[in-house]
């Protein structure tokens, strides 16, 4: 038997939220969105959690729910942007998680984030902040196996995309 739950990371707008949703459907998963999960448990938004607390807050919170999260099974999770960036949490996730990184062009994801102000690091300077993230990160993003470029395909083709590779390792 396989690892049982599917991680879905990668960058922000990349697809992480709306391709992990339709994975949990098309397998009747649970899905949880760990921004979601912590947001509730604060009952704060993600910019009221920066805001009031601080980023280092949010990152112990982030990493607290990554460690309850790895101990259970049948889950289809979807991570921040940020959360899998230390090597410490990609560790946490392995053991009992396939992890899947979406990756997008640049310029895909300025387009897809432009008229999003829910995200705290993407306030000012959009266009710079994402370059400047994702050079930061793209070390990190690259050390997990599986990844799947979603600039030009469909949520419903990388779902299934996801789905095969996964059924395929069970
Ligand atoms: C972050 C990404 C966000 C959220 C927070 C920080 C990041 O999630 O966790 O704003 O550090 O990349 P999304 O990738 O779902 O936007």
């Amino acid at each position: 038997m396989g690892k049982t739950n599917i991680v879905i990371t990668g960058f922000m707008g990349t697809g992480k939220t709306s391709i992990g949703t339709l994975v949990a459907q098309k397998l009747g998963r649970e899905f949880i969105d760990t921004d979601q999960l912590i947001a509730k448990r604060l009952g704060l938004s993600i910019n009221e959690i920066f805001e009031k607390f601080g980023e280092s807050f949010f990152r112990t919170k982030e990493k607290e729910v990554l460690l309850e999260l790895s101990k259970k099974s049948n889950l289809v999770i979807s991570t921040g942007g940020g959360s899998l960036v230390p090597k410490e949490n990609q560790k946490i996730m392995e053991k009992n998680s396939l992890i899947f990184c979406l990756q997008c062009d640049t310029d895909e994801i300025i387009k897809r984030t432009s008229n999003d102000n829910s995200r705290p690091l993407l306030k000012e300077n959009k266009h710079i902040e994402i370059q400047r993230l994702l050079k930061r990160r793209e070390s990190a993003y690259n050390k997990i196996k599986l990844q799947i470029n979603t600039t030009r395909i469909s949520i419903d083709e990388a779902a299934d995309e996801i789905i095969n590779i996964y059924l395929n390792q069970q």
